[in-house]
């Protein structure tokens, strides 16, 4: 989704500002713009298309990106909501004298009130997007003061923003405000970044303040002051040091971040349960947790909410936690637990899952269960993030940075910390010691068994070589692996824009059998395991409609072999466990037949890493 950057210091503005949107083009977008200010010169420029058209553009016209003056400067990349993508609709905005610029991420909802109103008094628009009242309503209210002007603007605004605003009137500062977008600010010597995420200023400082929403800051070089914008107090905000190393941005080697991140898979695992398992107790130790360890105990039904891969990781986490914890669970998509009126009686609690921790979605079902009294936990990747800060308590994957806007490490991170919490859970309640160590055992088996997972990557190629014409998928699954079929079917959808459904094995029969033929291949995640049978059964219900299928599967099984058309073998494990492995396949599958079929792997078309708007 869009992006922001913005600049002040003693360095030239413009590369920096380009390369912090380079950071950010994982997130999806498709216009691009920047300014700088010099003195009292602004230089302004915006693309339709990715960075290297806008970067392009600027050489054409001025030669190189350095040679333009300015130390103040913000940059956005837009990712269309009203109004096509197009240079008009790009930002910065600015109002009708051009002295005041401004990017915008999130959405203004009353924008047509509000644009209505500014064009009795007289304002001129020309773009047909929302963001453009923001600067004319800056406009209409400055009287000397910029952080006023915002302040005051933003009373009469509803809906969502994360904004940077610079004026000639004040070039010796950025304004920034945020509202249920995103914004942190990184602090460097004699200079600011400031931006919607933190790939973007990592290269420059590892000193972070997260703007909460409702706050506003007035930013100069050398130093900032944050304003609580309802109580009109500053605030004090403590500076957080980012862990994330800029090696983990890059793709080392790797064609596509997505390969990269599918190979970290081994590293990705140790880090999630590195220093949570308890051996001696059959325990796992989440501090994260400990906070409201008294509530956690009184826990007696649990909602897990997420949306896209990260819901489909809580369908797994749904059937460990109901059969090692013995706790009720129940699934519900973020978007619309946000906007239903669930019972929510005693002893529920809310377990939040987000890779971003800036869903917006998830973020708005975790604020309804708030307002209704529930206890709120989070699984969430990126530290700092909004949903990391509203739950009660939660859990973060320490996965690093996910690039690819396709989850595939996060999503192995959600179901590794899911057992964890399982574990956790279960220990608490039904679960002996016996078994807790038996969980922790295989537990410390699999990241081997994850390598030899990964070695298959050239047999995956051979079998999407041979299926990556075809126009439709099935993807089956039981118990452990049902959620496996909706996730393998996302990954081939998303990245490859082929049909693909997932099923749980047993459904084909009431409805989708009806559409194989010999062009519809069934993928089977069918490990020996206590439904393997019945997983034989409804693949043999495929091969007599001429159904080819594919099968991952622990065990070279003679009537298995018979029925598949291909099949790949992966170790064995628990029952319980076997996702953690049989995902890897899946991964690799979606993402040669993404190769073979020439589309972007790591910024599928539509898609953007964090969705930050309903
Ligand atoms: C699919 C994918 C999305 C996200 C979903 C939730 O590969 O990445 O389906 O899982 O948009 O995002 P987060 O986890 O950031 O809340």
């Amino acid at each position: 989704m869009c992006g922001i950057v913005g600049y002040i210091g003693k360095r030239k503005a413009l590369p920096i500002l380009l390369n912090g949107l380079k950071r950010l083009e994982y997130r999806g977008y498709d216009s691009a713009g920047v300014i700088t200010l010099d003195q009292k010169n602004f230089f302004i420029e915006k693309e339709v298309g990715k960075i290297k058209n806008l970067e392009e553009k600027i050489n054409k016209e001025f030669g190189e990106v350095d040679r333009i003056d300015g130390n103040v400067g913000i940059a956005h990349t837009r990712w269309a909501t009203h109004g096509e993508s197009s240079v008009k609709n790009a930002h910065p905005h600015k109002d009708c004298s051009g002295k005041f610029w401004l990017v915008h991420n999130g959405i203004i909802e009353n924008y047509n009130e509000l644009k209505s109103f500014l064009e009795k008094r007289g304002h001129k628009f020309i773009s047909d997007t929302d963001t453009e009242v923001l600067a004319h309503l800056v406009e209409e209210n400055y009287q000397g003061n910029l952080l006023k002007a915002l302040e005051t603007a933003l009373k009469k605004v509803e809906g969502t923003y994360g904004i940077v605003l610079v004026s000639k009137n004040e070039p010796d500062k950025l304004i920034v405000a945020r509202k249920g977008s995103p914004l942190l600010i990184g602090v460097g010597k004699d200079e600011i970044i400031v931006a919607s995420d933190v790939s973007a200023i990592i290269s420059y400082t590892d000193k972070v303040v997260y703007l909460n929403d409702g706050e506003i800051a007035e930013i100069k070089k050398d130093n900032f002051k944050i304003f609580n914008n309802i109580k009109k107090e500053e605030v004090a905000k403590k500076i957080n040091k980012i862990t994330w190393d800029i090696k983990e941005i890059e793709k080392s080697g790797f064609d596509h971040f997505m390969l990269k991140e599918i190979f970290e898979q081994k590293e990705v695992f140790l880090n999630a349960i590195k220093g949570r398992l308890l051996f001696s107790e059959g325990k796992a130790k989440l501090g994260g947790l400990d906070l409201v360890a008294d509530k956690i105990r009184k826990i007696k039904r649990l909602i897990i909410i997420g949306c896209g891969s990260a819901y489909n990781a809580g369908v797994v986490g749904e059937y460990l936690i109901e059969n090692l914890a013995g706790i009720p669970v129940e699934l519900e998509y973020a978007s619309e637990f946000r906007y239903r009126n669930s019972v929510l009686e005693d002893g529920v609690a809310i377990l939040a899952i987000s890779q971003s921790g800036e869903t917006a979605d998830t973020l708005a079902a975790i604020r309804e269960a708030k307002e209704k009294g529930v206890l709120t936990l989070g699984i969430v990747n990126v530290v700092g993030s909004t949903i990391s800060r509203e739950v009660d308590a939660g859990i973060y994957n320490h996965a690093g940075p996910e690039i690819s806007v396709a989850s595939t490490k996060v999503f192995m991170s959600q179901v590794a910390v899911l057992v964890l919490m399982a574990l956790y859970l279960g220990r608490q309640r039904k679960m002996s010691l016996s078994q807790g160590r038996e969980i922790i055992d295989e537990l410390q088996n699999l990241p081997k068994k994850i390598d030899k997972v990964l070695t298959l990557n050239d047999e995956i190629k051979k079998i999407a070589q041979k299926y990556f014409s075809m126009k439709n998928f099935a993807f089956l699954g039981r118990t452990y692996n049902e959620p496996l079929a909706f996730e393998g079917a996302l990954k081939l959808k998303e990245l490859s824009y082929i049909h693909a459904e997932g099923f749980p094995s047993g459904e084909m029969k009431h409805g989708p059998i009806a559409m194989i033929d010999k062009n519809f291949p069934c993928f089977f995640i069918a490990p020996n395991d206590s439904v393997f049978k019945k997983n034989l059964s409804n693949m043999e219900e495929i091969k007599s409609r001429q159904g080819k299928i594919i099968a991952i599967s622990n065990k070279k099984d003679k009537k298995l072999e018979k029925i598949i058309d291909d099949l790949i073998i992966i170790p064995k494990t628990k029952e319980y466990l076997n996702p953690i492995l049989a995902l890897i396949p899946l991964q690799l599958f979606a993402y040669h037949m993404a190769v073979l079929n020439k589309k972007d792997v790591d910024k599928p078309r539509n898609l953007a890493k964090s969705v930050t708007v309903e």
